[in-house]
């Protein structure tokens, strides 16, 4: 996720694209860049590092001009450095683009256009869109851009100019956002609202595979394939941090909003065409020494230690390696048996979180391959690992992980299948089995989210509990740790997950007339046994929430009060989905209460302390 700006107007296109870069710094902060057309060449300054770098470095060489483009980039090919940020030029230097997104056949035609002479200064795939563009230039930026575009695989969305044509701009949208904004003889592209709402609140939301031509006057909107198109003007009526936001109230609810997107967008590249195998040539594990690796540690903190948890039964059951998992906390002092043939896989959102970097040296001091799981590209824990596999989530903001977790589980499912196909412990048929169910996960947990109402009246039911406990057996009781967690985190309501089948070794004491018991039913081999463990709390007066796969309404709604179905899935990959209820109970629970759900009290997004 990178945040895009560009204007073509009256007025000076620097401090636009400044101001316009700074709302969207949310969407990624590890350098940034500006191309301005002077009138007669095109100039570009860029920095890594926060935006602040790129103003300093403007301040003494101010870019001047009325037409331009800014990127603020979050890396996903190439760590963070000048080199890499934004915009990316050919080597004519007449051609600038600024891209969010990923083009998944970057590496062939990087290939094809390094043998035609094409010399590349960047690790990025992005730099690529530029030399296609002039390469298909002939006196026409836009059938240019159609033509490149067609060439491209992946997400995208770009803003181009080129020296040759100062009066005009061009954008385009393939399943990464775009809008753009319309004002008296000024016109704008952006990612996202904030950053133009200082100018105009008119604004046409471009849907994928729509492109627009933009000069002073008018914007002309047409399909990539050039057919034009219609649409009408959107009239933005949000206060600007209504607008930073999404339109959502807080982040927390924008970013579970965004978890189908996570899923596409972590999964986009990582599976062949023909939706068999995994594909993850990030892993410099060869064949030889996965094979040598006899056995694994998932080492994380909090939500990413439950994914790791989940990971765990991933890995045992598709690659059947014995997988033990830790709290970084604790894995450097209880002395482990770390020897170079354990794989030490280590989870975190941030890349920074001390515990979690700290159990990380002490694998590869013992001389452990570690492979790390991470959403921020150039984070400690990326760099220092032997291999990274980047969760393509995007910039979390809202303290409770969220879209992070669940991008954690989908980096876990394709790790597990990879170790797989390589040991040969799966059958090819399985894992496309299993592939084409992931592929139905974005449009299930829309459905799930589509019943959010649902899970509201629940939520304020809840809130009105100080106690409460969340079941699960097997891959569920990983996911009723992290329901748990959520609702600690941002509702401050006490609650406990255990696995369903220990209740009655102690904790069932505490169940008495009116306790909210929240129950996941999602495991078809476990069913009976958790029916069985429901009974047990109905029976001391609990008031049981049951989450069970569809299809299993009408029984389970005899053993529990209130029941929410998840879309059939897998038994593997039912995480996916049932967490997201979850997410929302803890999400409107804290807002029943009034809490500051981002913000939590006594917390913070990155922990760097031990
Ligand atoms: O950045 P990390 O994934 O390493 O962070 C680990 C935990 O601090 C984090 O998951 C924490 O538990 C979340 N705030 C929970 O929502």
């Amino acid at each position: 996720m990178c945040g895009i700006v560009g204007y073509i107007g009256y007025r000076e296109t620097q401090p636009i694209l400044i101001e316009g870069l700074k709302k969207l710094e949310y969407r990624g902060y590890d350098s940034a860049g500006i191309a301005v057309h002077t009138g007669q060449k095109l100039e570009v300054t860029k920095s890594v590092g926060r935006l602040a770098n790129l103003e300093n470095r403007l301040t003494g060489e101010p870019l001047c001009g009325t037409v331009g483009i800014g990127h603020t980039r979050w890396a996903t090919h190439g760590k963070p450095s000048d080199a890499n940020s934004h915009p990316h030029t050919d080597n004519s230097l007449k051609f600038s683009v600024v891209h969010n997104g990923i083009i998944e056949n970057y590496l062939e035609l990087k290939e094809e256009l390094v043998q035609e002479g094409h010399r590349f200064l960047s690790e990025t795939d992005t730099e690529v869109i530029s030399h296609l563009v002039a390469v298909e230039y002939e006196g026409d930026i836009v059938k240019a851009v159609q033509k490149a575009v067609r060439k491209m695989r992946g997400a995208f969305a770009l803003g181009v100019l080129t020296e040759h044509e100062p009066d005009r701009l061009v954008a385009v949208r393939y399943a990464s956002p775009l809008i753009i904004g319309v004002g008296e003889g000024e016109k704008f592209i952006a990612s996202d609202i904030p950053a133009i709402l200082e100018y105009t609140r008119d604004i046409y939301i471009l849907e994928d595979g729509e492109m627009a031509v933009l000069t002073r006057d008018r914007v002309d909107l047409f399909t990539i394939e050039g057919n034009p198109i219609a649409k009408d003007v959107f009239h933005v009526n949000w206060d600007l941090m209504t607008a930073e936001k999404g339109g959502y109230d807080h982040f927390m609810l924008k970013e579970i909003h965004e978890q189908p997107k996570a899923y596409r967008d972590t999964m986009r590249g990582r599976i062949s065409e023909d939706g068999r195998s995994v594909v993850l040539p990030e892993i410099k594990l060869t064949p030889e020494q996965l094979r040598g690796i006899n056995r694994v540690h998932i080492v994380a903190c909090g939500t990413a230690m439950h994914a790791g948890m989940v990971g765990k039964t991933v890995i045992e059951s598709l690659a059947r390696l014995p997988v033990e998992t830790d709290v970084a906390s604790e894995y450097r002092y209880r002395s482990p048996i770390i020897t170079p043939e354990t794989l030490v896989i280590v989870v975190s959102q941030s890349g920074e979180t001390a515990d979690t970097l700290a159990a990380l040296r002490e694998a590869k001091r013992c001389g452990a391959h570690v492979l790390a799981i991470t959403n921020v590209v150039g984070s400690s824990v990326a760099r220092e690992a032997d291999d990274v596999i980047i969760t393509l989530a995007g910039p979390e903001i809202a303290v409770a992980s969220t879209k992070a977790y669940t991008s954690q589980l989908i980096a876990f499912y394709l790790l597990g299948l990879y170790m797989a196909q390589t040991l040969g412990t799966q059958e090819e048929a399985r894992i496309a089995h299993i592939l084409a169910a992931m592929d139905s996960l974005p449009d299930q947990v829309e459905k799930i989210l589509a019943q959010s109402d649902t899970v509201k009246g629940i939520a304020e039911a809840i809130s009105k509990h100080s106690n409460l406990f969340f079941i699960g057996r097997g891959i569920d009781y990983a996911v009723a740790l992290e329901g748990s967690l959520k609702l600690k985190e941002i509702s401050y309501i006490h609650s406990e997950a255990y696995a369903a089948g220990e209740l009655k070794h102690g904790t069932l004491a505490l169940i008495e007339e009116g306790v909210p018991v929240i129950a996941l039913l999602t495991q078809e081999d476990l069913y009976e046994k958790t029916l069985s463990n429901i009974k047990e709390v109905k029976a001391r007066g609990a008031d049981v929430f049951g989450i069970a796969n569809e299809g299993h309404e009408a029984e389970a709604a005899k053993s529990v009060d209130t029941l929410f179905s998840i879309p059939r899935t897998l038994p593997l990959l039912t995480p996916a989905l049932s967490v997201v209820p979850l997410q929302l109970l803890s999400y409107y629970a804290s807002l029943a209460l009034g809490h500051d759900v981002d913000k939590p009290r006594n917390l913070a997004k990155s922990v760097t302390v031990e």
